[in-house]
């Protein structure tokens, strides 16, 4: 098993090789997904398989311009022949090839422990001190402010498709990270399926809270 984890891991290594950011989301999803299994019973073969190749076809979602790449539906087709040559059995790539279909929002329906742990795990990438840094990261390659003042309702009226909570952001450059915040990671929780990443989801939210409470204070000339 361990041969076939480190193959997996060069062939996901060399395909998201073009995006250092996917790689090292992957590697973190992988140790939070431990963390969430510890005392749960599971496939870890299924489990580790299906985080290592979660991710898989980002790129290739990235860069279609035409919007209509899911990288979790190709993912999991593209996990499927590599999974195959490694002789992983049938039964194994099916149940692998369901977690990377379910690991995004939009068509996430996670059934098993495993697919639900990986759902988890992906999500709670978004939170914390990481989440933190992504959206700082992500601010600073569209030019966005490092703390927006714009109401939230009106925000969400203007920006976002549909003036609805759910829709897409039309212009990125208007986003900030504590808008972020207050769209995305504030329901994070509520859309989670184990009991332990609900538990992990508050803490890292309260600690994001008490961050952009600060900040807003900093930028005031507060001490
Ligand atoms: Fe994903
Ligand atoms: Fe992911």
């Amino acid at each position: 098993m361990e041969d076939k984890l480190q193959k997996l891991k060069e062939i996901v290594e060399k395909e998201l090789s073009c995006s250092a950011h996917s790689l090292d989301h992957t590697t973190r999803v992988y140790n939070f997904a431990l963390n969430l299994a510890e005392g749960e019973s599971i496939d870890k073969e299924v489990l580790e398989a299906a985080v290592l190749l979660h991710d898989i076809a980002r790129a290739k979602e990235d860069t279609d311009s035409s919007g209509n790449t899911s990288h979790a539906l190709l993912g999991a087709e593209m996990a499927e022949s590599i999974l195959g040559e490694l002789e992983f059995s049938e039964e194994k790539i099916r149940h692998i090839m369901d977690c990377i279909r379910a690991h995004s929002f939009k068509g996430g329906n996670p059934k098993t422990i495993e697919a639900k742990i990986l759902f988890d795990a992906d999500k709670i990438d978004s939170l914390g001190c990481v989440g933190i840094a992504r959206a700082f990261a992500i601010g600073g390659q569209y030019g966005q402010k490092i703390y927006s003042e714009v109401p939230l309702e009106e925000y969400i009226k203007d920006n976002l498709v549909g003036g609805e909570l759910d829709g897409k952001i039309k212009d990125v450059s208007r986003h900030a990270p504590n808008l972020e915040f207050e769209t995305e990671c504030k329901f994070v929780p509520g859309r989670l399926y184990t009991e332990k990443a609900k538990e992990f989801a508050k803490q890292r939210l309260d600690f994001m809270n008490q961050f952009f409470e600060r900040l807003k204070k900093e930028l005031k000339g507060e001490a």
